[in-house]
């Protein structure tokens, strides 16, 4: 048997992975970013320019010599989603082909359906079920355990920042003793847009330690163990290239724990913000899955998906040339009026799904089902137990912050 493999923390022990694009990277001075992008959306549904300069952030270091253009409106965002003949994944090269590797994500037709359908079957509703009657409800209910009987608690430091990380690091089945240093080095991976030197500490720590995990669990699978499984896994006869399979855990830290974390938060926020809709789900359950759409369309975490045309397009007026990167609006394009009556007023009985939270078309989130599954757990577990759950009137209100990945940096309640 190997040595063991080693994870190694940040060697500023102090650096805060968790605040770092909110507070180093400014994104916290966004907040209702929502009323400026229907202006723009309302002058021309393709923006054209860096959108990230426009709300006055720094420029993506990882694309600094590219052209830019934001599309905002429903239709326009769908289209680059679906329409694969023309456009492409390519754009995430330098970004998340770095702190990632050669994810699925940067990958186009051929090679993307072929990895899809594995990871995909991976993600499965039987697979999904069984985690639903085990591991989610266990590791949710073990963090309300540590509030329960205080009477109020601040949820995003409690709770929402660990639940859905809890599960993934469960299901890879990693020594609980090296969770809190992934938890810190899988959110500093993709802070490498504004914080090269974090980013790459982190994105090469965890490499290697995902390396020689999926080397050890190649040589020694472990029964009935998901990362076992996929390491092992086949196709057409031969096992996934290696970097594929590290690549592919490299993403699942961040792409189902950040997502959900902020996804969950703002579906939160958005309740507890909206009392009598609040009561409304705590007295018909039914009504959770609804909440959870509404607040995901409403205030949608992931704020920027990107792609590149394949050859020249014009778009809205707009003209695009391969090379240039396109940043999917996704919380424009789910107020877009054209495709939501009202968009501005959260309504949990409007409960559509046909919302782009999660993308569109064949890269539409592959965690999708387990995400909703994870979120209806811990939005019912916590009404469960905690059935007088409001917002804390002593504390500021709870708001959406933020630009690439948006959510509340806090959610005060009580529920004496
Ligand atoms: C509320 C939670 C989540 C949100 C809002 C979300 C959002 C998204 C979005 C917008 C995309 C599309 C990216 C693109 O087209 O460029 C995506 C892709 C993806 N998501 Fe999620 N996600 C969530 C949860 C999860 C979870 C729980 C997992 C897995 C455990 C996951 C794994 C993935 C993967 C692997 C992809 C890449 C799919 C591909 O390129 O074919 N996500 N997600």
């Amino acid at each position: 048997m190997g040595a063991m493999p080693q994870i190694q923390d940040f060697r500023d022990a102090a650096f805060n992975p968790f605040t770092a694009a909110k507070e180093g990277g400014g994104e916290g001075r966004i907040r209702d970013f929502h009323p400026e992008l229907a202006k723009l959306r309302e002058q021309n549904p393709v923006y054209d320019g860096d959108i990230k300069r426009h709300f006055g952030l720094d420029a993506d270091l990882t694309l600094l010599d590219v052209r830019h253009v934001a599309l905002l409106g429903a239709r326009e965002v769908k289209e680059a989603c679906t329409n694969v003949e023309l456009y492409s994944n390519a754009i995430y090269m330098p970004n998340l082909g770095v702190y990632f590797g050669r994810s699925v994500t940067t990958m186009d037709n051929p090679e993307h359906a072929r990895f899809r359908r594995l990871f995909q079957q991976a993600f499965g509703p039987k697979q999904i079920a069984r985690w639903g009657e085990g591991i989610i409800p266990r590791m949710i209910n073990r963090l309300i355990d540590g509030f329960e009987a205080r009477g109020h608690a601040e949820l995003v430091s409690e709770f929402t920042l660990f639940f859905p990380f809890h599960f993934i690091h469960e299901l890879m089945a990693l020594p609980v003793e090296d969770r809190d240093t992934f938890h810190r080095l899988a959110f500093g991976q993709i802070l490498l847009t504004f914080d090269p030197e974090h980013g790459y500490e982190a994105m090469e720590k965890l490499r290697s330690y995902l390396t020689e995990t999926v080397t050890a669990r190649r040589a020694a699978p472990i029964d009935g163990d998901f990362m076992s499984m996929i390491a092992t896994a086949e196709i057409d006869g031969e096992r996934l290239p290696d970097d594929v399979v590290i690549s592919f855990f490299r993403q699942l830290m961040n792409a189902g724990g950040d997502t959900s974390y902020n996804g969950f938060s703002t579906v939160l926020c958005a309740l507890l913000n909206h009392p009598e809709q609040l009561e409304a789900v705590k007295q018909d359950r039914t009504l959770v899955p609804k909440a959870i759409e509404e607040g995901l369309r409403w205030n949608s975490p992931v704020c920027m998906i990107s792609r590149t045309p394949k050859r020249p397009v014009e778009l809205a007026g707009v003209r695009i040339e391969p090379g240039d990167h396109m940043a999917l609006i996704l919380p424009a394009a789910n107020r877009d009026p054209a495709a939501f009556p009202d968009p501005d007023r959260f309504d949990i009985h409007r409960g559509s799904r046909a919302h782009g939270a999660f993308g569109f078309g064949s890269h539409i989130c592959i965690g999708q089902h387990l995400a909703r599954l994870e979120m209806a757990h811990a939005m019912n577990a916590l009404l469960d137990r905690l059935p007088k759950l409001r917002r804390d009137e002593s504390m500021p209100p709870p708001e959406v912050s933020g630009f690439m990945l948006r959510g509340p940096e806090q959610l005060y309640v009580r529920f004496d």
